[in-house]
């Protein structure tokens, strides 16, 4: 039996939406074939965006997408994604498979997706091979309203009216393949080219995001903070909004030997989790070293980019990064989410990478066909944590796993209240073959209905286009009232959520 104990009445912060966000880069299915097949392909689309995948996003609620990478943002040059599609520029893809790309999708198509998403937008700027004019044209381009040559070469293109740009990040991972920079020159080009990232309107405001540290680089933390972090009597954020943070889960030992996405054993699952579990240190470690900047957490610690990254399907592109998605990557999506949620204090906008075809994606697709994967299934089950109301909550819970090294919390769990005064707990059970009974006391709040859906399944259970819903979500009705609150029992090597009225 494990002792769940959730304060209803004590809220600790709004967990937001952009937790929940999503990345997308010019990186090998993703956008092309993934999200954009162009108007006149023979698969369903609206302005060039299909159906099929946009239908399935909305479902989950996608509050922001980031673009448009990753390394590739570092290469990209806007202006060869605009205007007519015949005279765009063609370049190769150096970083992600060499392969040729046509530009045929950019910042007018980005708006687009994000329009029919219904999302906030993230475009994530060049400061690795670009100049602060290149930066600061394209975010005049993009929001200036009025006379001023940007705007009006976008009107020439098309769009009259500015777009709303609710994130702008400068340069990504320059630590590596956004320039190889060291802290000191980073933080310094960051003061520069961040000026130029302006608020043409007072009623559009860009959050700015600055490049943050790779997984456990402390130090870039720190000297970048100690450089660039300033607060302002005007806005509170002074030079940034947000830092960001990148960390992938590799059960793999090095880069070269990452591990299957489909064929692991016992031990690999287990160690994945761990993996996957380490962020929690993380956003504690650099959440601490923002504290002492910032106590006050005005500055968002921006997970942009997370999830599992396994080597390539078999048979598929190196460059590609294209991977099969089972229970495990739902487990680690569970967990993750919830770590967020209970750091979502200081973290208010992380990004799974990515959207579609690409490491830990929620779509997969094959021609005209789409499948969503196990974690499609985790963000439709956590959706109601958006923009909700953190509240206190804490499990009894204990190392599990086949080796000390790698062990895992066997529960995870966190619990939101909704705009309606409706109580959602979110919990994994990590455990390949224990059930656990989970007593739930909860203070603050009458039990009068509970909903419940579950995400259950074999650790290697995946969906495939020949069995698609092979693993998918139910209902969950085994949660009963008890007089302090209620009780359930999680089945091993599972994700449920339970709506409580
Ligand atoms: O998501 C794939 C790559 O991982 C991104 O392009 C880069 O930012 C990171 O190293």
């Amino acid at each position: 039996m494990a002792k769940l104990v959730i304060h209803a009445d004590q809220v600790q912060n709004k967990i937001n939406k952009e937790i929940y966000g999503h990345f997308s880069e010019h990186l090998g299915r993703c956008i092309y074939e993934g999200l954009y097949v162009g108007e006149d392909s023979p698969i369903e689309n609206v302005n060039g965006m299909r159906t099929d995948v946009v239908e399935a996003l909305k479902e989950i609620r996608v509050p922001v997408l980031r673009w448009p990478g990753g390394c590739f943002a570092d290469e990209y040059h806007w202006k060869d994604g605009i205007g007519p599609k015949e005279n765009r520029k063609k370049m190769i893809n150096t970083h992600w498979g060499g392969v040729v790309e046509d530009n045929s999708f950019g910042t007018h198509e980005f708006f687009e997706l994000c329009r029919q998403l219904g999302c906030e937008t993230y475009v994530n700027g060049n400061v690795g091979s670009g100049t602060v004019q290149e930066m600061s044209e394209w975010v005049e381009y993009i929001t200036f309203e009025g006379v001023s040559p940007m705007a009006d070469l976008r009107a020439k293109n098309g769009h009259e009216a500015p777009w709303k740009l609710d994130y702008f990040g400068v340069g990504n991972e320059s630590w590596g393949c956004g320039g190889n920079m060291n802290p000191e020159h980073y933080a310094n080009e960051y003061r520069r080219y961040q000026t130029y990232v302006r608020d043409y309107h007072s009623d559009s405001k860009i959050n700015k995001i600055c490049c943050g540290p790779n997984v456990d680089d402390y130090e870039w933390t720190r000297q970048v903070l100690a450089t660039c972090f300033r607060r302002n009597n005007d806005n509170q954020h002074g030079f940034m909004n947000g830092l960001s943070l990148h960390y992938y889960t590799i059960p793999g030992d090095d880069w070269n030997h990452k591990g299957s996405a489909t064929d692991f054993d016992e031990k690999e699952y287990y160690k994945t989790l761990n993996k996957a579990y380490y962020m929690e240190e993380l956003v504690q470690k650099h959440g601490s070293i923002m504290d002492e900047f910032d106590p006050e957490k005005i500055v968002s610690l921006t997970v942009d980019e997370w999830g599992t990254w396994y080597d390539v399907e078999p048979g598929t592109k190196p460059g590609f990064l294209y991977q099969q998605n089972t229970m495990r990557d739902a487990l680690v999506a569970g967990l993750t989410l919830n770590i967020f949620n209970k750091h979502s204090d200081r973290v208010k906008m992380a990004n799974i990478a990515q959207m579609v075809n690409v490491l830990q994606s929620v779509i997969l697709t094959d021609g005209a066909q789409m499948v969503k994967t196990p974690t499609w299934y985790v963000f439709r089950m956590y959706r109601d944590h958006q923009d909700a109301q953190l509240v206190e909550s804490s499990i009894e819970a204990m190392p599990i796993g086949l080796e000390a090294e790698y062990s895992v919390p066997n529960l995870t769990e966190s619990a939101s209240v909704d705009a309606d005064g409706v109580l959602h707990i979110t919990v994994t059970n990590l455990s390949l073959d224990e059930a656990y009974e989970v007593e739930t006391e909860i203070t603050g709040k009458e039990v009068t209905e509970i909903c419940g859906e579950i995400l259950t399944g074999a650790m290697a259970d995946k969906n495939t286009f020949e069995e698609p819903e092979a693993v998918k979500m139910a209902a969950f009705d085994g949660a009963q009232r008890t007089e302090n609150g209620l009780k359930f029992t999680i089945p091993a090597c599972s994700v449920v959520h339970l709506a409580v009225k």
